[in-house]
């Protein structure tokens, strides 16, 4: 790893995190979402920093890796050998699975009255524009949307791209409340 990507992704995902959690008072009955898990650590950050019982963990994910290349990251990377990662906490839960084969039967086994927060690290512009649409009419104001890789040297037409196509296409208005440096991570809310 390069010591300017090291510097890229270093500590300012949790610093993001934290700030978002703080800000937007993300610490109640949220509903968070997290499409890509694969080991599980952002989204063991975001269970250990809400201790609320009506909160809920959701992780989709397939958990053999990617299932497409990413640029030069091949199809595999970050596979879990097909197993989600063991939090020993009721509130969490996790679909595993394509995002194609999971998303709408989860949608249609449950309705979440509550604020979303919706974590996309899938890294691929297929994925992440299939999360978006599919997941846009379950969506309200005031939700947050966490965009990974949004802006990188090395995988450019990705992230970036399905966020720039997809609100083209809908128009859903938001409002920009952090990014990291070099817009590595962008964090928005819909209003
Ligand atoms: C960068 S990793 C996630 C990293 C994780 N959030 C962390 O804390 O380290 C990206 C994950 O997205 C998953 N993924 C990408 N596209 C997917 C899809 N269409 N369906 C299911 N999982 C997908 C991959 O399996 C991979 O585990």
């Amino acid at each position: 790893m390069s010591r300017h990507r090291a510097l890229e992704v270093g500590p300012e995902r949790e610093d993001l995190f934290a700030y978002l959690l703080d800000k937007l008072k993300l610490d109640g009955a949220i509903r968070y979402m997290e499409f890509g898990v694969a080991g599980g650590t952002t989204f063991r950050w975001w269970l250990d920093h809400n201790s609320d019982p009506a909160a809920r963990f959701v992780g989709f994910d397939t958990f053999t890796g990617l299932p497409e290349d990413w640029d030069d990251m091949p199809q595999g990377t970050f596979g879990q050998q097909g197993k989600p990662p063991a939090f020993d906490d009721p509130r969490c839960s996790f679909e595993v699975g394509l995002f194609k084969d999971t998303l709408p039967a989860y949608l249609a086994r449950h309705t979440w009255a509550g604020a979303n927060v919706v974590h996309l690290d899938a890294d691929l512009y297929s994925s992440t524009l299939y999360v978006l649409t599919t997941l846009w009419p379950a969506l309200q104001k005031g939700d947050v949307l966490i965009f990974d890789d949004f802006c990188t040297l090395e995988h450019p037409t990705h992230v970036f791209r399905a966020f720039f196509d997809f609100f083209a296409a809908y128009q859903g208005p938001y409002e920009v409340i952090v990014t990291s440096r070099y817009g590595h991570r962008v964090a928005i809310k819909l209003v």
